[in-house]
């Protein structure tokens, strides 16, 4: 369960939640070429809105059906993706690039949708 922050705003009408602009940048950039609003060939899923992370998917460590952020979560851990898009291999980011702390910390604390609505999707494909 994700607890709403209780903001003082209460007149504004609630924007669709979104990433935080600094992580949709950082996917955009290491993931958006094969898991954009259009997954590229071979791609099971596109996580290029919020939404897309609250589906499931059963490609998980475990095998059983868990939302989408969880799943990124671990290929991260595990660095099996982002693959190299002329290669297909696994082109994993090195433990110490600070997109890879980025995303990983933000998934690590729930994927949690950007304050206020001021958030960001994935870039390309809209
Ligand atoms: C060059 C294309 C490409 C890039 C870039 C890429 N992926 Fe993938 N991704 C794939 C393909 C193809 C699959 C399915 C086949 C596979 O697992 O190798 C996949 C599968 C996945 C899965 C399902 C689990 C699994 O092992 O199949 C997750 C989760 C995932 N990608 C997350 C990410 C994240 C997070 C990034 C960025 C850090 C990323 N991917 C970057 C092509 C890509």
């Amino acid at each position: 369960m994700l607890l709403a922050a209780c903001g003082g705003s209460s007149s504004a009408a609630p924007a669709p939640p979104s990433f935080p602009c600094d992580i949709a940048a950082a996917l955009s950039e290491h993931c958006g070429g094969c898991h954009g609003m259009e997954p590229a060939l071979g791609v099971p899923f596109s996580f290029a809105t919020l939404d897309d992370t609250r589906m499931e998917t059963t490609l998980t460590r475990s095998g059983k059906a868990e939302p989408i952020w969880q799943a990124m979560r671990e290929v991260l851990e595990d660095s099996k993706m982002p693959l190299d898009p002329k290669t297909g291999t696994v082109a994993a980011l090195a433990e110490d690039n600070p997109d890879r702390q980025l995303i990983l910390a933000w998934l690590r604390a729930g994927a949690p949708a950007a304050k206020d609505g001021a958030g960001c999707d994935l870039d390309g494909g809209t």
